[in-house]
């Protein structure tokens, strides 16, 4: 059955950036035509060239691409200084507190704190082009701050998601080999504090001897340990530094960021971001697929400690010289309207959230969205998951009162920004469908030796030609980022980065992403590596081999699923809470079991590969249809079957 078209708003499309498919296939023939010149137009119409480069993408030492090579630039005076001259008295960021504090920032303001954090940390810490600075932070306006400030002054950030444990905050510490870390107190969540501080003390207790000091934003107030020598006042110490602070001339190529991500073998990598290209896809797809204009607000619910509130909280809405909304708390605190009211008070017009968010809105108040005034949003965007269409047809016909258009972004932290999406003016859309690749993205659906998948089959989601703002390297390990990304297809004999995803193409040529192929599960939007999660449970003493997979849920998208052998005994309560406390400690909260299911042994080959296919298949409750006779015990499948239905 052919699924149901949904045209973008004439009204809305008559202003939009790119107002039709044929505007769409101008770009994105021009693109296939002359790719460098496509992008060489770009990148001169939106960067602030600080001094010209001389060549557009360097192929020469690939995968490892250079992009607008020797160019210079820097991305806080693309996000502030250049916007000073017309925009100094715009909102930069609108913050909104957890218990509804509202703080307005100009760009003129946003200019002065960010010039002088960049001066405290040049100053007093010594931070230096090219040392990385470890972000442990709340979603509060000095997170934004920080960022820029190394971006002044040529630091590489590493921001760690506040929800993940002291364990996983060292590891990160230590394999960027940070100077300093930059926290807070805490912040608060659901009307109450919470505490950060001591993570980070917990982090540097078992190791990270590479930080001499931890710079703390005061936010709750609440008492924290205070290490003398290390541990300095952001709030004593700022108002002595001076609100100018030169910015260094980065190079393209300069490292901007790292950001730690699950892959599906060994620790989280380091994503290594570089200048010019990253923040150019920033700035563009921000113009392309929210279309945010004049005095648009732009509001994404994600937390900066993700890729999604690098690109569309901090660096692509400021490039884009736009208002950008920024959330301390929970959107259903203190009831289901809380977002709602928000889009209502501060007139947001782009609204950008996961799935998830989408179905527990859904779920605590359908009809929640009736009672505020939405009328401001004009685009929708989701994004981190599949949406399924009963959510899809609510956010659209509820939400977006059947008026304004769903952008289903598919993109990674290795993308930097958006791959796929629709336009909001031009696109057709199906309802949970991430449409076409952006123009000047190559993406094709392919067997692992390049042969294209015919319609409606599921095959490698891969991006054939680099992209400005790909991925880089993982960070020290250039034989990683080799392996993980190119070393899984080729086309036309050369390696194409393969994203990790599946994907279809229908008849008319639109893209459904099918999920992940490789053991990466995701969990409310959150990326995790099945292998750091049995590495955890594995610390269990009782435990004797632990298989991981994902299981479909129906708010959180997927939910981890545990297959345990127990060396002796029988599994209990006291060994499921243990596993789940491993969970918390090494990797954070956000990895929770809901189920831990004690199995007599795995499938494995006769080789002694662990067949995760047919424990996915069993973890959904269906019937295996997986050939089951070349494994060493083929009867183990129908035991695990029995133990999974109890
Ligand atoms: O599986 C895809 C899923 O999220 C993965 C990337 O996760 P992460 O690097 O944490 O970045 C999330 C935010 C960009 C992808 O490999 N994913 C992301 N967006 C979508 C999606 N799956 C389906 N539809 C999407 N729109």
């Amino acid at each position: 059955m052919k699924k149901q078209i949904f045209n973008p708003n004439p009204e809305f499309a008559k202003d939009a950036r790119v107002g039709s498919m044929d505007a769409y296939w101008e770009l994105q023939n021009r693109a296939i035509e002359d790719y460098e010149g496509f992008w060489k137009d770009f990148a001169d119409e939106k960067i602030d060239w600080l001094a010209p480069y001389d060549k557009v993408l360097d192929e020469s030492n690939a995968p490892f691409y250079e992009w607008f090579t020797n160019g210079k630039l820097n991305v806080s005076n693309q996000c502030i200084d250049r916007h000073l001259a017309d925009k100094a008295d715009k909102t930069a960021i609108l913050f909104e507190g957890d218990r509804g504090d509202v703080e307005k920032i100009t760009y003129a303001q946003l200019s002065q704190r960010v010039n002088k954090m960049a001066n405290l940390l040049k100053n007093k810490f010594g931070v230096k082009k090219g040392d990385r600075v470890v972000l442990y932070m709340p979603m509060i306006p000095e997170s934004a701050y920080a960022m820029l400030a190394c971006t002044r002054i040529g630091a590489i950030h590493s921001i760690v998601f506040g929800g993940f444990s002291a364990e996983a905050l060292k590891d990160r510490i230590e394999d960027a080999e940070a100077k300093i870390v930059i926290t807070a107190d805490g912040a608060y969540r659901k009307g109450k504090p919470y505490m950060l501080k001591g993570v980070v003390d917990n982090a540097l207790s078992q190791g990270g001897a590479c930080v001499d000091s931890v710079l703390v934003v005061k936010r709750n107030n609440e008492a924290t340990e205070w290490v003398e020598g290390r541990d300095h006042s952001y709030n004593d110490l700022i108002d002595a530094e001076s609100d100018v602070c030169p910015f260094e001339l980065m190079d393209s190529e300069d490292p901007l960021f790292l950001l730690y991500t699950s892959g599906s073998t060994g620790k989280p990598k380091g994503v290594q971001h570089n200048t010019a290209g990253y923040i150019l896809w920033a700035q563009m797809t921000m113009e392309w697929v929210f279309d945010v204009q004049g005095d648009d607000l732009f509001w994404c619910t994600a937390d900066i400690g993700w890729i999604t509130g690098h690109t569309y909280i901090v660096y692509g809405p400021l490039a884009a010289g736009t208002t950008t909304l920024m959330f301390e708390g929970v959107p259903t605190y203190p009831n289901a309207g809380r977002a709602w009211k928000m889009v209502q008070d501060h007139k947001v017009t782009q609204f950008y959230t996961a799935p998830t968010a989408i179905r527990v809105l859904y779920k605590m108040g359908e009809n929640e969205p009736k009672k505020y005034d939405l009328s401001s949003l004009k685009v929708l965007g989701t994004v981190g998951e599949p949406i399924d269409p009963p959510a899809w047809k609510w956010y659209y016909e509820t939400v977006g009162n059947s008026n304004c258009s769903i952008v289903d972004t598919w993109w990674q932290t290795e993308t930097g920004g958006h791959i796929i999406s629709p336009l909001p003016g031009a696109t057709p859309i199906k309802a949970g469908c991430a449409t076409f690749a952006l123009p000047g993205i190559m993406t094709e659906i392919i067997d692992p030796d390049g042969t294209p998948k015919e319609i409606g089959e599921t095959g490698l989601l891969c991006i054939t030609k680099p992209w400005p703002s790909m991925i880089r390297n993982v960070w020290g390990d250039e034989a990683r980022y080799k392996k993980a990304y190119f070393g899984d297809a080729v086309k036309d004999g050369k390696p194409v980065y393969f994203s990790g995803d599946g994907a279809v193409l229908d008849e008319d040529g639109y893209i459904t992403i099918t999920g992940r192929m490789d053991d990466v599960i995701n969990v409310s939007g959150h990326r995790m590596g099945t292998a750091e999660i049995e590495a955890a449970v594995n610390k269990d003493d009782s435990v004797a081999e632990v298989a991981v997979v994902g299981r479909p849920h129906e708010i959180k998208g997927e939910s981890i699923f545990i297959y345990i052998v127990l060396k002796d005994g029988h599994i209990n309560d006291d060994i499921k809470s243990h596993i789940n406390a491993l969970l918390s400690s090494e990797i954070g909260n956000i990895a929770k079991a809901d189920d831990i299911i004690e199995v007599p042994g795995l499938p494995k080959t006769r080789s002694g590969k662990i067949m995760r296919r047919i424990l996915r298949t069993i973890a959904k409750g269906e019937a295996i249809t997986q050939d089951t006779s070349t494994l060493e015990d083929p009867s183990v499948v129908g035991q695990i079957e029995a133990c999974v239905k109890g």
